[in-house]
């Protein structure tokens, strides 16, 4: 059973060390979270599958690092500056902000009343001065989307790579949304991070690759342990797409809070491409191109036919790292009742997510053959280079299991006085347990098997 509260994963977030809210000893700071040293590793596996299956099993697509601080006219030219906007309206009772349409009854959420403002458009950008001379236009836009940083390298890229189409570029970064209201935990924040590809294709083909994607990118959530029935792909209408997208299929995930976006994949057209074209030309322009005229501009690649210059089509896989780690924390969290009547907590997460891969636990801590045997299992399986393997010596098996449960910790290793030789079956020297976190059964393992066994199960 996934869990079916956000108050359940956010106190195992807290208690086990995955996520934090931001500055907390300061009061917080809404709208932000730390990862702490299990979210940290969660979050980077799940990044690096996603760079795995985007970049290295492909042989079309390029990876890119672009910066957070952006230049005003980017912003301006990608049509931000103008539209990239949340409704707003105040309540004139109590004077809190909400967002329009996320409000129920059109009733503040503070105080209940109706006597609310027109909505009017918030710009979600947050600006920052760049430099030691705050002034007008010296200010630069920290990115609201990962996506114009790898449109602007467009063509230093496929200069530097001798590229063709279709091909992608591929990035994960900090975004950054001045949201009205941030909720649901690590949902709907101001600083998040973003996984998203742009795939550059040749006019006429979008709609082929666009449904491609969207069929690609279910099938990596499922991968990630994300379960169909928990998944659903969204057509948006006409009025809900963003400013420069032609179709959008949202990939909506049933959260703890309900039914919502996990990723997006528009068919962004040549609208990005486009307008940063023409605005090199001329500043103050930011409409399309048309993509079978010839042109002189920029941000263009030759036609795969006529070799002429043209400015491609993009498909954009867009998807949420934070929301991916609740995602798959809320198809992870399992609540059962053991035979004895006693309730565990288990994170059932896919192996290749799990902050910890392997536990070795040594069943006493003041025994020093025992300790040392432990850490050479560890750094056995260290060098395999499979991720974390824990050495934990708290002595306390029964609970060193409990905690690598609720972590999602696939395997624990005891090492005992059998491993030593010491027990009663000389059989047993150089074996350890291996406890399996979904099963909890154990089984006995020569330490010179151990690393093809760990292996197998979790590659
Ligand atoms: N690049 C799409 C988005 O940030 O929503």
């Amino acid at each position: 059973m996934p869990a079916t509260t956000m108050d359940e994963l956010v106190s195992l977030c807290k208690r086990r060390g995955f996520i934090f809210p931001g500055s907390d000893i300061y009061g917080g700071l809404q709208g932000t979270y730390d990862y702490g040293p299990l979210g940290v590793e969660l979050k980077n596996n799940l990044k690096a599958a996603w760079w795995r299956a985007m970049v290295y099993e492909r042989d079309d697509v390029e990876g890119l690092d672009a910066s957070i601080l952006t230049h005003r006219l980017v912003l301006r030219h990608s049509g931000h500056e103008a539209t990239f906007t949340d409704p707003m309206v105040d309540c004139r009772n109590c004077k809190s902000r909400w967002r329009a349409d996320q409000l129920k009854d059109n009733k503040c959420e503070k105080c209940g009343s109706t006597d609310l403002t027109e909505p009017r458009p918030f710009n979600l950008m947050f600006k920052t001065a760049v430099g030691p001379v705050a002034e007008e236009g010296s200010f630069a836009y920290l990115r609201p989307e990962t996506a114009q940083g790898i449109f602007t390298n467009f063509k230093n890229v496929v200069d530097s790579t001798a590229r063709r189409l279709p091909f992608g570029i591929a990035q994960i970064g900090k975004a950054f949304r001045n949201e009205i209201t941030p909720r649901n935990f690590i949902f709907r924040v101001r600083e998040f991070e973003q996984m998203e590809l742009e795939f550059f294709v040749q006019p006429g083909t979008d709609d082929q690759w666009h449904s491609q994607w969207v069929d690609a990118r279910l099938q990596w959530w499922r991968d990630q342990g994300l379960l169909s029935e928990n998944l659903q792909a969204y057509h948006q209408a006409g009025d809900e797409l963003a400013h420069y997208a032609k179709a959008c299929v949202d990939i909506l995930y049933k959260f703890p809070h309900g039914l919502e976006e996990l990723e997006g994949i528009a068919n962004r057209t040549d609208f990005d491409l486009g307008s940063h074209t023409r605005s090199q030309a001329d500043f103050g322009l930011s409409a399309n191109v048309d993509p079978n005229e010839d042109s002189t501009a920029k941000l263009t690649i030759p036609h795969p036919e006529t070799q002429k210059p043209l400015v491609p089509f993009v498909i954009e896989p867009s998807a949420g790292v934070d929301r991916g780690v609740l995602a798959v924390l809320t198809e992870a969290y399992t609540k059962e009742t053991l035979e004895n009547g006693s309730e565990r907590i288990v994170l059932k997460l896919k192996p290749h997510l799990a902050p910890i891969k392997v536990a070795v636990l040594p069943l006493a801590r003041n025994k020093p053959e025992i300790v040392e045997k432990a850490k050479a299992v560890k750094n056995l399986l260290m060098a395999t280079g499979i991720g974390r393997i824990f050495y934990e010596d708290t002595g306390n098996i029964g609970k060193g299991y409990r905690r690598h449960d609720e972590v999602g910790t696939p395997f624990c290793i005891t090492v005992d006085f059998d491993t030593l030789g010491r027990g009663d079956d000389p059989s047993l020297t150089d074996t350890v347990t291996v406890r399996d976190r979904d099963t909890m059964s154990q089984v006995r393992i020569p330490i010179n098997e151990l690393a093809a066994y760990i292996r197998e199960r979790l590659v």
